[in-house]
Formats: structure tokens, C-alpha cells, sequence
């Protein structure tokens, strides 16, 4: 097992360049989340990584091995790593035992040794008692637990996953991402998993890297991707923020600046260093407190209960001419309780994050 490392890797399509510049290291053992909008090159990263493209420009490496640059390309079946896809990709006619055991046929493996290898991998997965059945018989969440220990039996040393819950509902999504800690953490395997999903990301990544427009933005734990956001679209992306314009007024403490937003004074969170004068200020439900006496008032557009609390849309442009920014002219606010359309509501800002 061993980590990956991606040196200013770019790939172009016919002269349009789709995955830009991107550096990544991988620890080995890390499991990194790939994150990003439909089409900002996720695929196409790990379609590199496993050798099914070649790349235009930088460098590929696991364990030391060069695997890929412009002179250079080990064929896939060369780097030992496993690609799990959405799609599962089994093997209708034969059966879950057969289907797990067939990249060791492939290999020359014994009889006897596939099939301790195999019953191995079921019970990592929790299917032992479905070896004799075919594909068709098993729900999907059954089918990708089919597809990993398929993978595990390789014992690669690199284990690239393309959003292998996409299929699955929401209940069976939540089993999964149980399976894939274990998976992970029984195999120690170095781990790189694309989804479009950022909770899933978050709970099961040690490291999340945002991509977007084929370039990586961030690549952080996933509480310091969520607490300091380097740039707007990644504000934007994580945790749905609001980015609206601000005034930073002092530096209070290290980290801490009293801006100007939305019309009233706030106290919020900043990288050291930054000066006074304009700046953007991302900010979420969480960051507005409902508060009879507040700066901020707004007047209701709907209110959707969530599960333990309200999230209230607030339009403010309808009370104070369009102060805000970004999609559209609403915050979020958390509520305790539900509002009608069209009351008004008065918040303050009790945290923030000053972006880029
Ligand atoms: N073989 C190809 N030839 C030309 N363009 C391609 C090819 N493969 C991918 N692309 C383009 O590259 C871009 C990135 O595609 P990719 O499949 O990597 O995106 P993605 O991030 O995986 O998206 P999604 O989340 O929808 O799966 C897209 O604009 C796609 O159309
Ligand atoms: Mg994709």
C-alpha cells in the first residue's frame, strides 16, 4: 500500500484543457473525497490515476513509482489499484463468489487460495451468506458490497472509488458509508472517493479536496474546509453559504475582525493579517441568531422545518433595498420556530467567515 502523489497534472480535450494544474498529495492510508459540481473533471482525475488516460502534462506517482507523465505510461493492469464505479460493473452470469473471485482467475491464483481470499472478503463486507447468489438477486447496496470485496481480493494499493452510492437510496447510502469506514479501516488502503455529495465527504474523509473548473481549490479536514473556506465558490459549495459583501472596520485579536454587513455591525472570523476596507463575508444559517432587538430585518419568504429546527428564508433586499449579494436576495436562518410568509423577522450576525 502506498500513497499517490499528482505533480501539476493537466489533461486536454482536444486543446481544452479539463483537469488543470493539479497537485495532490495522498498519504498512504489517507482517504481523501473528491468534491464538485457535475463536470469540473473528477472522472477524468481518477480515469488518470488508473492509467485508462494518458496525461498532457505532469506527473503521476504511487509508492515512489513513476506511473505517468508525457513520456510516460504504466498500463493500468500494471499499478495495482482499484477503481469501484457507480455502475458496479459485475458479471451477470456468474455469482457473487465468482464475480469476487474473478481478478484472482485472471491472475493464476489456485483454486484453494481464491477461495480463502474470496470468503475473506465477503465477511469484510458482511456477505458470506450470499456467495452462491446471482448479481440479480441483490439489492444494490448488496451489489457495490460485491463490487469492494472484488476489489479488496486484489489487495491494491490504491483504491480509487467513482460515486459508488450515487444509485443507492437515501437509508442504504447511510449503511454504505459505514461499510466503506470499515472497508477502509480494515484494509488501510490509500483511498480517493468522488462524489457530489459533501455530507457523505465529510463523514467519511480525512482530507477533502474541491475541484472545480478541472482545478483543485482546497484541499483540507473537513472541519477547517467548513470553518475557512478559501474562496467563495468553495463557501458557496461547502455548506451552502451566502457571500455578501463587506467592510472589515478593525482587526480585533488575531483572527477575529468587526466588520460592517448587511447594513449592521458584526463580529467574525478572518485569516490574520487582513486590513481594513472591503472584503466578502460568507455566512450561513448558523451565523444569524433570531434577535427581537437585532440589527438586521427581513421579511419572510418561507419556512421549512428541518428536523429539530426551522430554516427561514429571509429576504432583506425586501426591507433595506438590496444589500445582499450572491443567489439571490435571501439568507437562511435558523428558527426555532415557524414563520408566515411575509412577517417580519430581526437577526443578528453572530459569526462569519471573511473569504479569499
Ligand atoms: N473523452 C472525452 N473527450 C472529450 N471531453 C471529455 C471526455 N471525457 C470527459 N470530457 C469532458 O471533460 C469534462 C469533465 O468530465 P468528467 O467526467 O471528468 O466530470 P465529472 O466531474 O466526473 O462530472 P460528473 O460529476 O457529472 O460525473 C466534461 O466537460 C466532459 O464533457
Ligand atoms: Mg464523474
Amino acid at each position: 500500500m502506498s500513497g499517490l502523489r499528482l505533480r501539476s497534472v493537466v489533461k486536454r480535450f482536444d486543446d481544452t484543457p479539463v483537469v488543470n494544474d493539479v497537485s495532490l498529495d495522498v498519504k498512504q492510508g489517507e482517504f481523501v473525497a473528491l468534491l464538485g459540481p457535475s463536470g469540473c473533471g473528477k472522472t477524468t482525475l481518477l480515469r488518470l490515476v488508473a492509467g485508462f488516460e494518458r496525461l498532457s502534462e505532469g506527473a503521476i506517482e504511487a509508492d515512489g513509482e513513476l506511473f505517468s507523465d508525457p513520456g510516460r505510461h504504466v498500463p493500468p493492469e500494471k499499478r495495482n489499484i482499484a477503481i469501484v464505479f457507480q455502475s458496479y460493473a459485475l458479471w451477470p452470469h456468474l455469482n457473487v463468489g465468482e464475480n469476487v473471485g474473478y481478478p484472482l482467475r485472471v491472475r493464476g491464483v489456485s483454486r484453494a487460495d481464491r477461495d480463502a481470499a474470496v470468503k475473506q472478503a465477503l465477511s469484510v463486507v458482511g456477505l458470506e451468506q450470499q456467495a452462491d447468489r446471482r448479481p440479480a438477486d441483490l439489492s444494490g447496496g448488496q451489489r457495490q458490497r460485491v463490487a469492494l470485496a472484488r476489489c479488496l481480493v486484489m489487495e491494491p494499493r490504491i483504491v480509487l472509488l467513482d460515486e459508488p452510492l450515487a444509485n443507492l437510496d437515501v437509508a442504504l447510502r447511510a449503511s454504505m458509508e459505514e461499510t466503506f469506514r470499515q472497508f477502509h479501516e480494515k484494509t488501510g488502503a490509500t483511498m480517493v472517493y468522488v462524489t457530489h455529495d459533501q455530507a457523505e465527504a465529510m463523514a467519511l474523509a480525512d482530507r477533502i479536496a474541491v475541484m472545480e473548473g478541472g482545478r483543485i481549490r482546497q484541499v483540507d479536514a473537513p472541519t477547517a474546509l467548513y470553518a475557512r473556506p478559501a474562496t467563495e465558490s468553495v463557501a458557496r459549495f461547502i455548506g451552502d453559504s451566502r457571500v455578501v459583501d463587506a467592510t472589515i472596520l478593525e482587526a480585533v485579536g488575531d483572527d477575529r475582525y468587526r466588520v460592517e454587513a448587511l447594513g449592521a455591525h458584526a463580529l467574525v472570523r478572518g485569516r490574520p493579517g487582513r486590513q481594513p476596507g472591503p472584503a466578502r463575508l460568507s455566512l450561513r444559517g448558523g451565523d444569524f441568531m433570531p434577535d427581537e432587538a437585532g440589527p438586521v430585518v427581513g421579511q419572510v419568504r418561507r419556512s421549512v422545518f428541518r428536523g429539530g429546527h426551522f430554516v427561514v428564508s429571509l429576504d432583506l433586499a425586501a426591507s433595506r433595498g438590496g444589500a445582499v449579494a450572491g443567489e439571490g436576495d435571501a439568507v437562511e436562518v435558523h428558527s426555532s420556530v415557524s414563520l408566515a410568509h411575509g412577517e417580519r423577522m430581526a437577526v443578528s450576525i453572530t459569526d462569519g467567515w471573511l473569504v479569499g
